[in-house]
């Protein structure tokens, strides 16, 4: 099978994602330097998650409120490159945006989402995780599982080719709505940060799943058979 997910260098290479044989690409970048100072101490923020569909720099501003004035104004700037950059390679379709600061651990089983595109910046924190293709029993996704631990080595039995996105990389994934995409939906999860009293701060826009053709829809459409 062809390599399926690429690490590159600079925004405009982030239309690999767009090659049928694609689903991963991440861009990896330095957080910049303004980021880094205004963002530290935010371990101590309190938790909350924004969402809706972003039409202009308004609409982030609003996403990102939550983060305070300082912060905010401080944000804005990256999170509009991003929502250009994403805008572009979705063609211009509404995408939901949302900004969160989580210390749980969200979706820790390895999986696929039922989206078009989405991208993800993660902040603060560990970064997502995902595994190229070639990596993945992908029969095991949809597999009845008791223990976490367990299923996640059925879909990942080399634990070596688990990849994570780190602090200020752009990660665009395919989900299985992008079209053509069926049954190839990029594997990945968020990594587990609870026990650790860990915080993640992270940016994320997605454009809709083609099994929904409300254009405001906010949520993601799980598969029926997903765990
Ligand atoms: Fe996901």
């Amino acid at each position: 099978m062809a390599n399926l997910a690429s690490v590159v260098r600079s925004p405009q290479a982030l239309a690999q994602i767009l090659q049928p044989e694609q689903n991963v690409c991440l861009l990896r970048r330095a957080l910049p330097v303004a980021l880094t100072g205004g963002l530290a101490g935010l371990a101590d923020a309190p938790a909350f998650e924004r969402k809706r569909v972003v039409r202009s720099v308004v609409d982030l501003a609003w996403l990102a409120e939550p983060l305070g004035p300082g912060r905010a104004a401080l944000m804005v700037p990256d999170l509009s490159r991003w929502f250009a950059a994403f805008h572009a390679l979705s063609g211009g379709v509404p995408a939901v945006g949302s900004v969160s600061v989580t210390r749980h651990d969200d979706c820790r089983k390895f999986h696929v989402d039922w989206v078009g595109l989405r991208l993800i910046v993660t902040y603060v924190g560990p970064g997502t995780e995902w595994v190229s293709n070639d990596g993945v029993h992908r029969p095991a996704l949809h597999a009845n599982w008791r223990s976490l631990a367990a299923i996640n080595r059925r879909i990942v039995p080399d634990p070596r080719r688990v990849m994570a996105a780190a602090a200020g990389d752009v990660l665009v994934l395919k989900g299985e709505s992008y079209p053509g995409n069926a049954g190839l939906g990029a594997v990945h999860r968020s990594p587990p940060i609870a026990e650790r009293g860990g915080v993640r701060f992270l940016f994320k826009l997605t454009s809709p799943s083609t099994h929904c053709e409300d254009a405001e829809c906010t949520i993601d459409h799980d598969a029926p058979s997903a765990v």
